[in-house]
């Protein structure tokens, strides 16, 4: 009886649970099992709903880019990449988050987490190219859009930027 009380409450409150509080963001080394779970991930949100699938070549040249995960319990929920251009600029891609997930602050989080390792790192200046049905989240962090609508993997896309400071 006082067993499944408890049972009870503990769901309920895990239900309110602000999922924000206990995602865990953190860099993921390129090639390693965790690596796998962030190209699986991409794959299915950013990927095979436009019928693609990443190429071996796209994968290597993905070595010296920065991979950020964010985990909930342990499980890969959402990530994104972070790919130097020059010594000050550095491009933001791949921004994913596992569909379930979606509208709880984690791609919020893997942002801000994002802007502070690009700040350490010396860069002062995020760019980005954002799915038109991503902009307003970009533009809610900070980041403005610069020039016309073009098209990527065959959808609308729009250039966006922040500076740093
Ligand atoms: C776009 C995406 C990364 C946003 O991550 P998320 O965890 O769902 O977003 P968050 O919950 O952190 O949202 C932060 C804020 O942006 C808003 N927001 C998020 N996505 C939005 C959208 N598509 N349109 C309008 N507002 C949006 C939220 O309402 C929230 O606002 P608030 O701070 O006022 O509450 C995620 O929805 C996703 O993976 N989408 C599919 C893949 C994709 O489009 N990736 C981007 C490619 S450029």
């Amino acid at each position: 009886m006082y067993a499944r009380f408890f049972v009870l409450l503990f769901l309920y409150l895990y239900e309110k649970m602000d999922i924000k509080m206990i995602i865990e963001i953190k860099e993921i080394e390129y090639d390693s099992p965790e690596y796998k779970d962030e190209v699986e991930l991409r794959d299915k949100i950013l990927r095979e709903p436009l019928g693609l699938n990443f190429t071996a070549e796209q994968l290597k040249s993905e070595e010296n880019e920065y991979h950020i995960g964010a985990y909930l319990s342990g499980k890969l929920v959402g990530c994104l990449l972070l790919k130097p251009v020059d010594s000050k600029t550095i491009k933001m891609r791949q921004v994913a988050v596992d569909g379930t997930y979606q509208a709880k602050g984690i791609g919020k989080k893997l942002v801000e987490y994002s802007e502070r390792l690009a700040l350490e790192k010396n860069f002062d200046k995020i760019i980005l190219n954002a799915r038109d049905t991503a902009v307003k989240f970009y533009l809610k962090l900070g980041y403005r859009i610069e020039g016309e609508m073009f098209i990527e993997v065959e959808i609308p896309h729009y250039r966006m930027s922040k500076k740093l400071f």
